[in-house]
């Protein structure tokens, strides 16, 4: 069974051919970066004008790769996110699988990150936790099943990649900033700045940026007055870096603990941070998971293996499905 994933929700425009018995077959993806980098961050009209543009051709390019005119099956994010680049995915989907007559499935862009994993030569076998952390989400994940998700925290106001990229910005850094901060980050001092590890002295599960934004936004005041910004951008870079981490890591422990589970998956464009990466290795004693780098950020392989996954189970759907917010918890579990 092949599937063909395309994923238009934000800045990416993402295509993969997916086979059920050899993996991925082919893929491409382009992104939108340059575009809005001028406005520093996602402009939603700009980001669907570019998806129409892009799409098609990188459809005929992925099937030219793989040898194929046709998949057996489509697969397309339908949500969450920004509505009127959902609808580029959707409508050709839904259009080519009219003219294709195959199946086309609807797919929830969590779960496509949340199953990337899946792609990897040794996936964890469930139940595991995922720790989904995107320019768009914060998200600690129960995961049972295919299916069998419960939202254990989430975050109260900016995700934490979005917390990234507005650091990022106030220290001149270009969007999106999580990988640019990250690098800065490296040459400066962790524990120059005592910024908040925010609602770690808070019982539960949930996330918030905001404040430790905030706490970097009065530094960055603070030096610009004195004239020294440019001597401090790395000490300021790399200790919000370590306080957002430390956040994370704190979080995920006490899900993991009060969970009793002992493998952990990490998704989403900012499982990428390398200080992440080291922190939960240390300080876990299970097994964490990570997709390659390039399944990590928005791909359109994510979307063609969920959109597999979920194709096995019966499911398929007959109108274009563009929903903004979408909750993880409303996806049903396989019949079988
Ligand atoms: O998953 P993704 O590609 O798109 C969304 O669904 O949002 O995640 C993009 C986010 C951006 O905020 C970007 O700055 C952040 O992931 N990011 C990073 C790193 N690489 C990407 N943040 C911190 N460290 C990184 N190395
Ligand atoms: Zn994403």
């Amino acid at each position: 069974m092949q599937v063909l994933g395309l994923e238009t929700s934000c800045d990416e425009t993402g295509v993969a051919l997916y086979d059920t018995e050899r993996g991925i077959v082919a893929q491409a993806l382009h992104s939108q970066i340059d575009l809005h980098a001028v406005y520093g961050g996602v402009v939603p009209e700009i980001a669907s004008r570019d998806h129409i543009r892009r799409l098609l051709p990188l459809v005929q390019q992925v099937l030219q790769e793989a040898g194929i005119e046709r998949p057996d099956a489509l697969a397309y994010t339908a949500g969450p996110g920004l509505v009127g680049a959902l609808m580029v995915a959707g409508g050709l989907a839904n259009g080519l699988a009219m003219a294709w007559h195959c199946p086309v499935i609807p797919v929830h862009h969590m779960e496509g990150h949340l199953l990337a994993v899946m792609l990897e030569d040794d996936p964890p076998a469930y139940p595991f936790l995922a720790l989904l952390v995107s320019g768009g989400h914060s998200m600690l994940v129960s995961v049972g099943a295919l299916g069998d998700y419960r939202v254990l925290g989430t975050t109260l106001d900016d995700a934490v990649g979005e917390a990234f990229d507005k650091t990022a910005k106030l220290l001149g850094l270009d969007y999106p900033g999580g990988p640019a901060l990250a690098q800065l980050a490296a040459s400066g001092t962790e524990d120059a700045y005592q910024f908040p590890r925010p609602m770690l002295h808070k019982k539960g599960l949930d996330f918030s940026f905001s404040g430790l934004k905030t706490a970097v936004m009065l530094e960055v005041r603070k030096a610009n007055a004195l004239g020294n910004l440019e001597s401090v951008r790395a000490d300021i870079a790399a200790s919000f870096q370590r306080a957002a981490i430390d956040t994370l890591v704190a979080k995920t422990l006490r899900a993991a603990k009060s969970e009793e589970l002992e493998r952990v998956v990490v998704a989403g464009g900012v499982g990428a941070n390398q200080l992440l990466r080291s922190v939960l290795a240390a300080q876990f004693s299970g097994q964490v998971y990570y997709p390659r780098a390039d399944l990590c950020t928005d791909n359109g392989a994510m979307i063609a293996l969920a959109g597999a996954m979920r194709l096995a189970d019966g499911c398929k759907a007959d109108n274009i499905q563009a929903t903004a917010r979408w909750s993880l918890e409303t996806l049903a579990r396989p019949q079988t």
